[in-house]
């Protein structure tokens, strides 16, 4: 089995075949997806995919934490990136390195990602500095919807000039890769032909260096609204319940347990095995 690849390889795979890569936030999950994509990231769209929250905005340290364990133990092959949590990062960079360096330290992580660009670039550094591998996460950046004012592509027109900037921003700040989501395709690849780290894209380009997507929307399990970038490769959520419904139905009905599932009551006689 391969090693896993750490950041400075996956930095080292910029304009190369494209990164794979898929959200995780389970054991099972995370072995399922371990020899297929190149990195996997906890990301802090647990909350909304997993627990039912709105927004990414109540995601916490511990939830971060707890998932990230469970991950790490579902991987070997494949790298582990970890999602700062909104507002365990931007109040200073000695506050981000010490959230990441617990993140790291608690779930074995071999990087994290905050969100942001020319804002962050200071604080990027100081942690890359320190010993701690950033990815950026750029254009849509859903810890900031309320200032965004929703979830809209970002980077169309006289926006675009920003959206380059700040990838400009967390490159020069020594970020090993950043996430492009929802900018428009010929920004997104204009930005990967103009910087020396991968782009990672979500709705952004097949042109980018690699790809990202939420696993249960992928598998068609989380349907509380889905994004145009979104391709459902399979339709999960529907099939879950309806085998959900048929066990209700087959207990209403006494037709579950059958007799394959239930217990005589006196052990089987000893005898030799046919
Ligand atoms: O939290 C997340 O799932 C993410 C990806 C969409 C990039 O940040
Ligand atoms: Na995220």
């Amino acid at each position: 089995r391969k090693k896993a690849p750490n950041a400075e390889d996956i930095r080292a795979r910029k304009g190369d075949d494209p990164l794979v890569s898929l959200t995780a936030y389970t054991t099972p999950m995370a072995r399922l997806m371990d020899n297929h994509c190149d990195f996997v990231l906890v990301g802090d769209s647990v909350g909304m995919v997993l627990h039912g929250l709105s927004s990414t905005l109540g995601v916490t340290m511990e939830m971060m934490i707890l998932h990230g364990q469970a991950v790490a133990r579902g991987l070997e092959a494949a790298m582990m990136v970890i999602d700062m949590p909104f507002a365990s990062y931007e109040e200073s960079p000695e506050q981000a390195f010490r959230n990441a360096a617990h993140l790291m330290a608690e779930t074995g992580a071999g990087a994290v990602k905050l969100e942001g660009g020319v804002e962050m670039a200071d604080t990027i550094r100081f942690l890359v500095k320190r010993g701690i591998p950033v990815m950026a996460h750029i254009g849509l950046t859903p810890q900031s919807i309320n200032t965004l004012g929703g979830y809209k592509v970002q980077g169309r027109d006289e926006q675009a000039e920003a959206v380059l900037a700040d990838a400009h921003a967390v490159t020069e700040a020594g970020a090993f890769s950043v996430v492009l989501e929802k900018v428009p395709q010929g920004l997104a690849d204009q930005i990967t032909a103009g910087i020396a780290i991968p782009t990672i894209g979500i709705g952004a380009s097949a042109g980018c260096d690699g790809q990202i997507l939420v696993v249960d929307d992928m598998l068609g399990f989380f349907t509380a609204f889905k994004p145009k970038f979104v391709k459902r490769y399979a339709d999960l959520g529907p099939l879950a319940e309806a085998a959900i419904a048929e066990y209700a139905a087959e207990v209403r009905a006494r037709n579950f347990p059958a007799a394959e599932h239930v217990f005589a009551d006196h052990a089987p006689t000893k005898g030799p095995k046919s």
